[in-house]
Parts: structure tokens; C-alpha cells; sequence
């Protein structure tokens, strides 16, 4: 038993592997609804290897230990995070570039991928406003793009060694941005948060008098974060006014797009994020919407230079690259990355531009409807203009809050709903995010009258 494919013919072990793992797959998929969203244990295979390495019929029953005890994104009650169940084409790009085993580092380790990657980046950068000048580059998660785009600010401001320069965030921002600083050796201080206001939006004013505090006390600001869906609710800063600011004051405007800035693919939902455009930089997250296979998050900016001017050290050994292209291992923090660009490709071909809008606004349309049927003499919503809410019982003390979310949570889950139990300013609440095709409206009367019923 060969473990490598032969480069000779047919591999027909290969060739059974792969047939016997997709059925199982397909079978994991079709018996979702019968399971819970989360199951309530599991059984690990064998972790370590043996002397002797195992049959394919044992790696596939070891395997299926672990295909039971995941999560099923694709229950329609799975309504907790940013996880939607992938699209069909997304899995066989994910098989295919595990296949291809090609490496984003080098043109000469992936040759049509890279280009595919920089054409893709190109295509996002477009449907997002970002001018002539823009490109991008795909990285694992939207804390690296997040993180990837500061460095760029603070290196663009000419603040690389300079411990007293600080940033502009939200109260609502990601804690990625908590990560960054403590990655580029900054202190706490250096994120400076600015307060929401009763939508869960960056307060403006707040911003501009904050900018001229610091400036008044001799420190120098690389960035504001203007962030486009908020992880708890959903709210989207004003870009616009934000930009105007950025642009007056001379400094970079970061957008953490990675839930919201997919709603700038379509004209039926692109204003949502207007402003959009805008930004030095933006942050996207295919894989928290449109069902691309994770991870999958784009880095664009408007002025594609700043990423070689941050990250290139040259690749001497790596072949060059023709024309003023540069690496994919020079555009980022990144080294060795696959081709996760496939799979998002794959995945918006198969949808087309109109499947991409359906998605887009279907999730809308749900968390509108459950909004709507949730009572709201028993609970307070908060949402914004996506696909997130979350709610508390209006008249609760933070501690009763907090007991109501445990123990409604876990009753719903019961009830094959899983919702996240996220704490927010003082308390916490229950929150729902509408991103899962496969909930119909039947399924959210059932959960709104389960939490509807939670309080009497
Ligand atoms: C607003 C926002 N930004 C950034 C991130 C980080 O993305 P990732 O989990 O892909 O690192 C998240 C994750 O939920 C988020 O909600």
C-alpha cells in the first residue's frame, strides 16, 4: 500500500479512498437534522500513530469518530456564529487544492493560483470601490487580515519604532485588534477605544476630539479601525463620515470588514457599507457569509504597493517574478500558504453574481423576520442592518441575565437550536446569526416561540 498517489497512472487506492470519504461526507451532511447542532459528547480515534501505519477501511472508521463529534454547520438550527455550512464547490476546491498541494509563497509554486488569487483580490477590490491602484492578498482568518493591515498603517505613518503611537478603534471592535497590539509590541494604551452610541456605531464626535487629544499630547495616531459588522449585533460604523475625518487628519483608515464588507458584492445590499470604498484598507471574510470553506479572508487595499512596501524582503530563493508582481510570500506575514483562493473562486462561480446577491439578502430577510417575532414587551433586541441579533430580557438584573442565557441556551439546544450567549456591556444575551440557508421560516417561529416562552 502505497500513501502517495502514483505519478504513473490511474491510483486506483486513491481513487477508492477518495469515493468511500466523499460518501461518508455526503452521508454526514444528509443526517444533520437528526443530530444536534453540537453533539453532547464524543469519542476520540486513536491520536498518536502506531508502529504500523492502518488500513484505509480503519482511517475511514477512525475518521468517522471524528465526523460525529463535530459541529454540524449545516443543522437549520445552527445559528450561533459566523459558521455557515460550505458550498458544494468550496468542499471540491478545498479537496483540489489539498491535491495540488501548490504554495501560495512562490509564483513558481503555484503558478495559476497566484495569478488567480491577484485576479480574484483584483475582482473584490472592484465590487468594493477601491480605485486602479488596489490588489490584496488572501490570508488565514480576518485576525490576520486585521493584523496584516495594521503593521501596513503604522509602517505607511513611518511609526515602526515608535512605542507612544496608537490606534482608533470602537468599543465594538474585534479583540483581534487586542492580539495586534500585543504583537507589535504596543500597550494597551496605544488602542485607543472610542465609545458606541445606542446603535452600536462609533461615535464621531467622540472620534475627532479623541484624534486632536492625542495629537495635543504629542502622540501620533497610524490608524483608525472603522469597523462594518459589529460581531455581537452587527452594527456598521459610519464609513463616510469616518473617511472624512481619516482623510482631513492624514491617517489610515482601516475597515474590519469580515462580516459586513461581503454586502458591498452587491448593488442591492452595497449600501449598507457605503463608504466602503473609501478605506486604505479592508478586511473581508468570504467564509463568514457566503459559505466558502474556511478560512478564507482577503486583505484588499487601495494602494496594493503598501503591501510590498510592508512585507518584502525579496525571496532569493525563489525564482523572480516578471513584471512588477511580487510574491505572494512578499505581500504578507504569512510564508507557506495554500491556495485558499481556489475555493473562494470555485465557490462565487458557482453561485454567480446572482446566487451571491440571494445569500446576501436572504439573511437579511431572516433576521428581519425573527426580529419581528420575538416579543419585544419581554426582551431587548439589538441588531444593525445584517444578519445578527441578540436579545436579553428587558427588566433583568445582569446576574438574572446571565442564569437566563445558560439555562435557555442549553433548553434550546435541547431543542436542536443552538444559539450563542455572548456578554455584552453589562450582561449578557442570547444571539442569532442568520446566516444558515438552510433555517426556513418555519424552523424561526419555533425558536421565537421557545424564547418568546423562556420568561413568563
Ligand atoms: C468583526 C470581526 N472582525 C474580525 C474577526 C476575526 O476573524 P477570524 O475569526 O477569521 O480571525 C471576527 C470574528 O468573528 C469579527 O467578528
Amino acid at each position: 500500500m502505497d500513501p502517495f498517489a502514483s505519478p504513473h497512472n490511474l491510483d486506483r487506492e486513491l481513487h477508492s479512498l477518495l469515493a468511500l470519504a466523499s460518501s461518508n461526507l455526503c452521508d454526514w451532511f444528509a443526517e444533520s437534522d437528526s443530530h444536534n447542532p453540537i453533539p453532547d459528547s464524543f469519542e476520540l480515534p486513536e491520536v498518536y500513530p502506531a508502529k504500523k501505519g492502518i488500513s484505509n477501511k480503519v482511517l475511514l472508521s477512525e475518521l468517522q469518530l471524528l465526523m460525529n463529534g463535530s459541529y454540524r454547520p449545516s443543522h437549520p438550527g445552527s445559528l450561533a456564529h459566523l459558521d455557515p455550512p460550505p458550498l458544494s464547490a468550496s468542499i471540491v476546491g478545498e479537496l483540489i487544492c489539498a491535491g495540488l498541494n501548490n504554495n501560495l509563497l512562490a509564483d513558481e509554486l503555484s503558478p495559476s493560483l497566484s495569478s488567480l488569487e491577484r485576479n480574484l483580490c483584483k475582482w473584490f477590490c472592484r465590487k468594493m470601490g477601491l480605485g486602479d491602484l488596489s490588489g490584496g492578498v488572501a490570508a488565514s482568518g480576518g485576525s490576520l487580515s486585521n493584523l496584516m493591515a495594521l503593521v501596513m498603517a503604522r509602517n505607511f505613518a513611518g511609526l515602526g519604532s515608535d512605542p507612544s503611537a496608537v490606534f482608533f478603534a470602537s468599543d465594538d471592535c474585534h479583540v483581534s485588534f487586542t492580539k495586534a497590539l500585543r504583537i507589535m509590541g504596543l500597550k494597551q494604551e496605544s488602542l485607543q477605544k472610542i465609545p458606541t452610541d445606542d446603535k452600536g456605531k462609533l461615535d464621531i464626535s467622540s472620534l475627532s476630539s479623541n484624534l486632536k487629544k492625542i495629537k495635543s499630547q504629542g502622540k501620533k495616531c497610524f490608524a483608525v479601525v472603522a469597523t462594518a459588522g459589529t460581531t455581537v449585533r452587527g452594527a456598521i460604523d459610519p464609513l463616510s463620515e469616518i473617511s472624512r475625518i481619516c482623510k482631513k487628519e492624514k491617517v489610515w483608515l482601516h475597515v474590519d470588514g469580515a462580516i459586513g464588507g461581503i454586502y458591498g458584492l452587491s448593488t442591492k445590499t452595497s449600501e449598507i457599507v457605503q463608504g466602503l470604498g473609501s478605506a486604505d484598507s479592508i478586511t473581508v471574510n468570504p467564509q463568514k457569509l457566503l459559505g466558502i470553506a474556511k478560512t478564507s479572508s482577503l486583505l484588499l487595499v487601495a494602494n496594493k504597493n503598501h503591501l510590498s512596501s510592508t512585507f518584502s524582503t525579496g525571496l532569493p530563493y525563489a525564482e523572480p517574478i516578471t513584471g512588477s508582481d511580487f510574491h505572494g510570500g512578499e505581500l504578507g506575514i504569512q510564508g507557506t500558504r495554500s491556495a485558499e483562493a481556489l475555493k473562494l473562486w470555485i465557490g462565487l462561480r458557482q453561485l454567480g453574481e446572482e446566487g451571491i446577491e440571494k445569500i446576501l439578502l436572504d439573511s437579511i430577510k431572516r433576521r428581519c423576520y425573527l426580529e419581528s417575532i420575538i416579543d419585544s414587551s419581554k426582551f431587548k433586541i439589538i441588531s444593525g442592518p445584517l444578519h445578527l441579533l441578540a436579545l436579553t430580557p428587558i427588566n433583568y438584573t445582569s446576574s438574572q441575565a446571565s442564569d437566563w442565557s445558560i439555562k435557555t441556551r442549553n433548553f434550546l439546544l435541547v431543542n436542536q437550536f443552538m444559539l450563542s450567549r455572548p456578554m455584552y456591556g453589562d450582561r449578557y444575551y442570547l444571539k442569532a446569526v442568520m446566516g444558515n440557508p438552510n433555517t426556513k421560516f418555519e424552523d424561526l417561529k419555533l425558536l421565537a416561540n421557545l424564547i418568546n416562552n423562556s420568561i413568563i
